[in-house]
């Protein structure tokens, strides 16, 4: 299959299934914005919680938090996004379309390295290789420009500067500001992390390819803290990405194949980094950016105690040794994740596509049918199934069309089993459990219902 058509069938199956519907389409849409459907929500949210069970809950060495979207804006000057979360944009004087500069040269020149290069580096690839607007085919662009990713906002009634506030452009900061916090209401010792979800805001304007990068997106991000006189960066580093690696090859079942790791060169690494790792996920449009590993240091907490003028340090408890920690951060966008888990998971056979999703994450466990609509018999045994079934998993109930259409939208949703209640069932008290995968369809008794699904699921 052609690599663009996997994308337009993805984006075509999402809309038909009810993952995911372009933004406020009613109005003519809202570039780079999406909302999540009925099957979408149940996915997110499975994903969003498969990574708070494997990073938070399932590890005796992490924590988490819910912070604000709005917080205090010397946060974002302390943290340096107000001055450096910027693209560098150029504008096309005939028909006002805005871009980004290495979106613009890699999709004219695929070929050409553009991460870590100035805003005069850009210019000169654009002028010396005459590429032209995509939109109206003309060559005629502003220099390069600096244009800032933060969504301001205000508090209050009066519109003044004081009032200024932003959206998270990332949830992190907000673990940096609950730092003290944390070490004062808890019993955790270094090393430990904090983990985060939520969603972080950006004004991206160039095409972000589905919901690969959108206006606002979820976050999930772990500050790790660290003393960096006990504890070899290096190896906590490594085995972060083993963590991470391990959660998208087994938690989410993506092929190992699609994925790999690039480090980021001097050029393109934040100043405070002392070393950033993408792990890259193949997309439809090339290798991108899935998950993101950096060794902030302490930069972040040093910057806060400066702006903040409060005591950030962590005092050892064994030595009294006072310290400001480092951390090594992991940071993902869940909805980036799911782009991937689509992805990876769409399967076409000759009479149908379904969605080879883990059925941990898939957003139905179980679907139930009465054969037939119209027999008040069949419905009422199917009802109390599916009553006794959704207590334990996410079921759905499908009752239109035959046999056949049901199996068709709940292969395309990824359900992993389908259960028909039948005239037989009336006599001996068993159902056929259609497998999403194998097709095959074994008689199974109902008291057994809930012991065959869990063991599966
Ligand atoms: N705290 C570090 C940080 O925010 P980042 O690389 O800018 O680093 C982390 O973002 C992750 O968030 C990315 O790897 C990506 O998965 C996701 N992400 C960033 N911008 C996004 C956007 N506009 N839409 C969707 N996901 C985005």
């Amino acid at each position: 299959m052609e690599k663009n058509d996997l994308m337009e069938k993805i984006v075509s199956l999402c809309k038909r299934r009810g993952f995911v519907f372009p933004g406020s389409e009613i109005y003519g849409g809202l570039a780079n914005s999406y909302e999540y459907g009925p099957a979408g929500v149940e996915l997110k949210k499975n994903i969003t919680d498969a990574w708070w069970q494997f990073f938070v809950r399932g590890r005796q060495d992490m924590v988490g938090l819910d912070s604000s979207i709005i917080l205090h804006p010397k946060t974002w000057i302390a943290s340096g996004h107000v001055a450096g979360l910027t693209d560098s944009m150029v504008e096309c004087r005939a028909c006002h379309t805005r871009i980004r500069a290495d979106h613009l040269i890699e999709n004219a020149l695929p070929d050409m390295k553009v991460e870590g290069k100035t805003e005069a580096e850009l210019d000169a690839i654009i002028q010396d290789n005459g590429i032209k607007c995509p939109v109206c085919g003309k060559f005629d662009w502003t220099p390069v420009r600096k244009f800032n990713l933060l969504f301001e906002t205000s508090i209050g009634i009066v519109q003044e500067s004081e009032s200024k506030v932003y959206l998270r452009g990332e949830t992190a900061q907000g673990i940096f500001l609950s730092f003290k916090n944390i070490l004062d209401s808890t019993r955790v010792r270094l090393p430990f992390g904090v983990g985060q979800t939520g969603k972080s805001f950006r004004n991206e304007i160039t095409k972000g390819n589905f919901i690969f990068r959108t206006l606002e997106f979820e976050q999930a991000e772990i500050e790790y803290f660290f003393d960096p006189e006990n504890t070899n960066w290096e190896e906590l580093f490594e085995q972060w990405k083993k963590d991470m690696w391990q959660f998208v090859t087994e938690t989410l079942g993506i092929n190992p194949t699609h994925l790999r790791w690039r480090e980021h060169g001097d050029e393109e690494r934040s100043f405070y980094s002392k070393r950033t790792e993408d792990m890259e996920y193949e997309f439809p449009f090339g290798f991108k950016e899935l998950w993101g590993i950096a060794y902030r240091t302490d930069y972040d907490l040093q910057q806060h105690m400066k702006f903040s003028g409060m005591d950030l340090s962590y005092t050892d408890p064994h030595t009294n040794r006072k310290f400001v920690p480092h951390v090594i951060e992991p940071a993902v966008g869940i909805n980036r994740l799911m782009a991937m888990v689509l992805l990876d998971s769409y399967r076409e056979e000759e009479d149908r596509v379904y969605l080879s999703l883990p059925p941990k994450i898939a957003p139905y466990k179980v679907a139930v049918f009465p054969l037939l609509a119209n027999k008040p018999e069949l419905v009422a045994r199917a009802k109390e199934i599916f009553d006794k079934l959704k207590t334990n998993f996410t079921t759905a109930w499908d009752d239109r069309g035959n046999v056949g259409k049901r199996y068709y939208s709940q292969d395309e949703i990824g359900t992993p089993f389908c259960i028909t209640v039948d005239f037989q069932t009336l006599e001996d008290g068993m159902v056929t459990v259609r497998d999403r995968d194998t097709k095959e369809q074994p008689r199974i008794e109902i008291e057994n219902l809930i012991k065959y699904i869990g063991d599966r699921v």
